[in-house]
């Protein structure tokens, strides 16, 4: 597959970013047209989820749950959904996503296009309903409408929450894209907090007696100065998260870049992100311990910086950019080596 994705690429790379991204979604929505393949299996229990590996797809890829089946196909062992809104958006205007293909790297400025929260309860619906061989875990990542000021945010993240928990395997809050005006500012340590808490409240309401909650994360940026990324963590683990997803894209651009849109506004995702995003995941795991679920994301493009993120910590990888360069055959050449 990966010399096919070789001869595939100057054509899908010849279009727009978005144009090729819809085109790869098209393929991935009809999983028939995917060949069947035995899926990478080395299993692993966290949270009470069963995962039937630990690499997975990073959210921004499937925003609205379409493609789920077809992901799992190419031999991810989860996929998290989203960024969901609890009202339908259109996101920034286009064009929003750029290639920097000399740095295998992406800047995109999407601003949380989303077809909302019922749209994608109804499609995990289906997939729920649907006789689950072939099926992985599925974690939802949550945000807020552009539209909705901060002071309000928590609304939207408990009506995300509420319409689409008990269709989750995991829920992943995202307080860290560089999108959508100041959310990046709900990791400061009370707001973190008290967002956190608000969601496990709620948690405690939608988990039926006697069955097992399903865990809580939280998606944060490599940009915090300072400490403040382990003040995010800290305080979100006390407001009753059980884990982190380290790390969403950068404001950052480092010099290194070749790229002819590195001066493009938006967070910038792949190979350059790799460093910040190592060294995310090995503060945040020196910060909270053994116990609480760790997520590593950015710049994953080889089994060599699979282990890497798992020696930093992370109990789960995931990828998003480095599908784009190196194809569907990706998940698997990673997970047998
Ligand atoms: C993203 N990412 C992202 N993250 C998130 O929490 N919600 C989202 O809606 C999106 N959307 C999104 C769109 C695009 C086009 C990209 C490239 C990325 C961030 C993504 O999940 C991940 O954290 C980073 O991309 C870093 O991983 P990679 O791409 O370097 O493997």
């Amino acid at each position: 597959m990966a010399d096919v994705y070789r001869l595939l690429r100057p054509f899908l790379f010849a279009l727009p970013p978005e144009t090729a991204h819809a085109l790869a979604l098209a393929v991935l929505r009809r999983p028939a047209l995917i060949p069947r393949a035995t899926r990478p299996t080395s299993p692993a229990l966290l949270g009470g989820v069963r995962f039937p590996n630990r690499l997975g797809v990073a959210a921004g890829l499937d925003k609205d749950a379409v493609a789920v089946r077809g992901l799992a196909k190419l031999g991810f062992g989860f996929v998290e959904v989203g960024t969901v809104t609890p009202r339908p958006q259109p996101g920034n205007p286009k064009p929003r996503l750029y290639r920097l293909a000399a740095d295998e790297a992406l800047i995109n400025r999407m601003g949380f296009n989303s077809a909302g929260a019922s749209a994608v309860a109804a499609r995990l619906r289906r997939y729920r309903a649907e006789p689950a061989d072939g099926h992985v875990p599925v974690g939802v990542n949550i945000g807020k409408n552009r539209a909705t000021p901060l002071a309000e945010a928590e609304d939207d993240y408990l009506a995300c929450f509420e319409a689409l928990y008990g269709l989750a395997d995991f829920v992943t809050m995202n307080i860290s894209s560089p999108n959508t005006p100041g959310l990046a500012d709900l990791q400061t340590r009370t707001a973190a907090r008290a967002l956190t808490a608000a969601l496990a409240t709620a948690r405690k309401r939608l988990t039926p007696a006697g069955s097992q909650s399903k865990p809580l994360l939280v998606k944060v940026s490599p940009d915090l100065p300072g400490d403040d990324l382990e003040a995010a963590a800290t305080a979100a683990l006390e407001g009753g998260a059980d884990g982190l997803v380290a790390v969403n894209t950068t404001l950052a651009r480092p010099p290194t870049l070749r790229g002819k849109h590195a001066a493009q506004a938006g967070g910038l995702s792949g190979a350059p992100l790799r460093t910040l995003a190592l060294d995310a995941v090995r503060r945040l795991r020196r910060c909270v311990g053994d116990g609480p679920i760790l997520i590593g994301v950015g710049g994953v493009t080889s089994a060599a910086d699979m282990r890497a993120m798992r020696d930093a910590g992370a109990d789960l990888v995931q990828v998003y950019t480095s599908l784009v360069y190196r194809g569907f055959g990706l998940p698997r050449r990673l997970l047998a080596e």
